[in-house]
Order: structure tokens, then sequence, then C-alpha cells
């Protein structure tokens, strides 16, 4: 290989928004004349791309990069670039400035396009920048792009998000919600579909409320293009593009859920059976503190429209415990919520002060031990209903999206069920990338496990 080509390492933590903004990084680095290292510590530049959600994410991060220090000292010439959520909080700059001097370049959320004219700033200048936007501004578009896996591609509709749920950074961290062009977004994916692309997950804070931003939002709006799409319409339009054999898309706010979205579930063909649906707390009096807009009885109701709609939907939700002021009541509502609804699975969370948002400075915090206590409880009921449902895969055949080896067996691939359901089975190195039927020989809580039908 040249030993003159540069090489890059990007470390992401966090969600699918983030690592869609490393492919973008990574498209910015590859067009700048970089490829990936083969070897992460001897990379040119390094950038850690940082999620501020919850408090482990935060401390995480400054464990990995702390690892890294010793590099750099020993190799000035690499860059180290450190950017995402936590970066727009001023608290996490200060504490960057004061104990990781050594960070070459520090970049914000609303500047990733900045992102290789900093780079070349600090590198022919030689010294340490850092650029924080605010506020986003407008939708920049054709930035380019690196995607991870030719057959599926993440795709943002929107950014940034006006929910202000009293317990979430998100609003502080990408800022006001504001909505891409129909016109662009179809074209990344008709452009991704050329390219084989068969499966696009749309992305959003909140999908559902795509194009009905506030008059006076940056972005698309609906309201100002007539007989412009807003979400369902979107998915519709997907739905008729050639070579995408599956739309999927998160997250979408239960509040925001139109009746024609639930509609598209029948009607369009592409669109895969799961809706991956936070719900927070089974609480009213929780969720109004929380601000989530809607209550139990709304949410119940919209889980049975979506069912009448789509008989097989998987439904996946996001569970908070020990939210400021949850009582052992308030949970019990949870876990019956939980028993009712019965979720394919769910992502459960401690709930983490986040500075800034109303919620920290609550009086009603809940000790941890009790936290601790909730969270278990919530853990064995979720994957109990988890463990009976995933059996019902049992002698089943199911379309897998093979997305590659599996990571423990040889001779065995891993992919994903229309439903999102995690799928091992035996296979031949042909199927990566193809959508193919796979018979359901075990079903564990996690995961299922199958054969190919030839
Ligand atoms: N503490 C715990 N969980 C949180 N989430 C967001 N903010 C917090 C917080 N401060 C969870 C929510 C959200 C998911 C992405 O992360 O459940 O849906
Ligand atoms: Fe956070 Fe609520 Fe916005 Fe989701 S909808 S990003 S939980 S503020």
């Amino acid at each position: 290989m040249n030993e003159q080509v540069k090489t890059y390492h990007i470390v992401t933590f966090g969600c699918q928004m983030n690592e869609r903004d490393s492919e973008t990084l990574a498209g910015m680095l590859e067009d700048a004349g970089y490829i990936g290292a083969a070897d992460k510590t001897s990379a040119d530049v390094v950038v850690f791309n940082t999620c501020s959600i919850r408090d482990n994410a935060d401390k995480r991060f400054f464990g990995v990069l702390g690892q890294w220090k010793k590099r750099k000292l020993s190799r000035p010439d690499m860059t180290v670039v450190v950017c995402g959520c936590m970066m727009q909080q001023a608290h996490i700059v200060d504490a960057i400035h004061r104990k990781y001097s050594w960070v070459d370049l520090i970049l914000g959320t609303h500047n990733i396009h900045r992102f290789p004219q900093l780079l070349d700033d600090v590198q022919s200048r030689s010294e340490h920048l850092s650029e924080i936007w605010d506020d986003a501004g407008a939708v920049v578009e054709e930035l380019p792009a690196c995607r991870k896996y030719p057959f599926k591609a993440y795709v943002n509709i929107m950014y940034g998000c006006n929910n202000f749920c009293t317990y979430c950074i998100v609003p502080y961290t990408r800022g006001r919600e504001r909505s891409r062009r129909p016109g662009d977004i179809l074209l990344e994916i008709r452009e991704a579909a050329a390219q084989g692309t068969k499966e696009v997950t749309l992305l959003g804070q909140n999908v559902n409320s795509y194009g009905k931003s506030p008059a006076g939002s940056e972005g698309y709006r609906t309201d100002d293009v007539p007989g412009g799409p807003d979400f369902a319409g979107l998915i519709r339009m997907i739905d008729e593009i050639p070579g995408i054999e599956r739309i999927r898309f998160m997250t979408s706010h239960p509040k925001d859920i139109s009746d024609d979205l639930i509609r598209a579930y029948a009607e369009c063909r592409h669109l895969c059976p799961h809706i991956h649906l936070p719900v927070q707390s089974g609480s009213d009096a929780v969720l109004a503190k929380m601000n989530r807009k809607y209550d139990r009885n709304r949410y119940l109701g919209i889980i049975a429209s979506l069912r009448e709609s789509c008989p097989d939907i998987a439904v996946t939700t996001d569970l908070i415990v020990g939210f400021p002021g949850e009582s052992e009541e308030d949970f019990q509502e949870t876990l019956d919520l939980v028993e009712t609804v019965r979720f394919d699975s769910a992502f459960t969370f401690l709930y983490s002060p986040r500075k800034g948002t109303p919620a920290y400075s609550s009086a009603e915090q809940v000790p941890n031990d009790v936290k601790h206590d909730r969270f278990d409880r919530l853990i064995e009921a979720i994957h109990r209903i988890q463990g009976e449902k995933s059996r019902l895969y049992q002698g089943t055949t199911v379309q897998v999206l093979a997305e590659g080896p599996s990571r423990t067996d040889a001779g065995r691939f891993t992919g994903r069920a229309e439903s999102s359901k995690v799928v091992d089975f035996s296979g031949t190195p042909d199927v990566v990338g193809r959508i193919v039927p796979v018979r359901i020989t075990d079903a564990g809580t996690f995961s299922l496990t199958g054969e190919l039908v030839r």
C-alpha cells in the first residue's frame, strides 16, 4: 500500500442518528483522500462522535478518550477530533479544554458540514480549534456519505426536536425541528437503490411530525408547499421506488401518529410490519410530568388501531424507570401496560438526570436502589413476554435480509426478519445482502435460529 495515504478511524457512540452522522464524516474524509485505518491506533485522524442522552454515555466517552492520550502525545501529527451531541453542552466543552487539552478539534452537531474546512485549518495551522454553533440554520444538502452497508441505508428525513420531554437533552443538543425537502430525500433513496440498497430506514427524532414544524421554522413545511407530502405521504412515495423492498423508520412519537400512517401499514407493500413507539411510562401522572402529551389510553388506542391495520405488526418501545416523582403505583401502571401491550421487545432505561433539562432539578428524585429494583422487575416482565412472543416464530418461515456472517459461528449468517427480529441461520456467503427465506428451528428470547430454505 502507498505509505503516503492518510488513514482515519471513527468511534461512534449513541443512536442511529449518530451512526448516520459518522457515515457523513467518513464520506468527507474519503473525499479528502483518507481511507479507513486497518489498525485504529495508527490512524492519522481519529474522530469521536459523542452522545449525551444518558450519563453512562458521557462516562464511556471520557473513558475511551482518556485511553488515547498516550497515543496522541507520542504522535503529535495525529489529529484528534471530538464532535456530536456532548459538544453542544458548554460544561462538556469546558471539561475538554481543561482536562483533555491535547484534543485538536471540537465540533458541534450543527456545523458538521464545516468539518473538512476545520480539519484543514487545524492541520495547516497546527493549532487547536473549537467551533460550536448554537443554532442549526438551514438544512445542508449534498454532503457525501460512506455507508456502512451497501444493501441498507439510513436516511435522515428531519433533524432536531421540538418536544422538550422534561428528561431529555436532545432538543438542546440537536436544536429545533427542521425537515428535509421530499425531493432531496427521494433523490438520496433512488441513488441508494440504484447502488443496491434494498432496505431504507428513515431517521428523525420524531418522524411523525415530518413537514409539520411551526411557521417560521427552517426546512420543508407541508403548509408552504401545496400538495407536499407529510410523513405517511412520504412513505407512500418511497414505497414506489424500484429496488426498495423494505421501509423502516425511527423514532415516532405517539402524540403525532396519523390515521394515514396507520393505514399505510395495510396499504404499502414495502413498509415493514414493525413500529418502534416509545411509551416511556404507563402512568398518566408520570407521562404528564414527562410532558409527553398523550395518556395511557391514547397509547393503547394507537396500538389497537395499528394491530387492526396490520395484524402481525411487531411493537417495540422505550421505557424509563425512576423518573422523578414515580411512585410504586406509577411503576405498577408501567408493568400493567407492558402486560397489556405485550411488546416484542423494549429498551429499558434508568432515569438519568441531564443537566439543563427541567427534570434535573426536580426535588422528587427516586433513590438509586428503588430505581434498580424497579428496573429488575421491569426487565423480568419484558424478557418473559419477549421470549413468549419469540417462540411463536418456531416452525414458521420468515424473510431475512442477511447482513453478514454470524459473529459467533462459522458457516452461519445473521440478519433481520421483517419484524426486525434478529435471525441467525445456516447458509452460504452468497446470501449476504439478499432477502432470503429462513425456516425458524429455535427461538430464544433475543434472537431466532433457522435454516435457509432452498
Ligand atoms: N434518562 C433515561 N432515559 C432517557 N432517554 C432519553 N433521555 C433519558 C434520560 N435522561 C431514553 C428515552 C428515549 C430513548 C432514546 O432514551 O426512553 O426514548
Ligand atoms: Fe427527546 Fe422527547 Fe424529543 Fe424524543 S421526542 S428526542 S424523548 S425530547
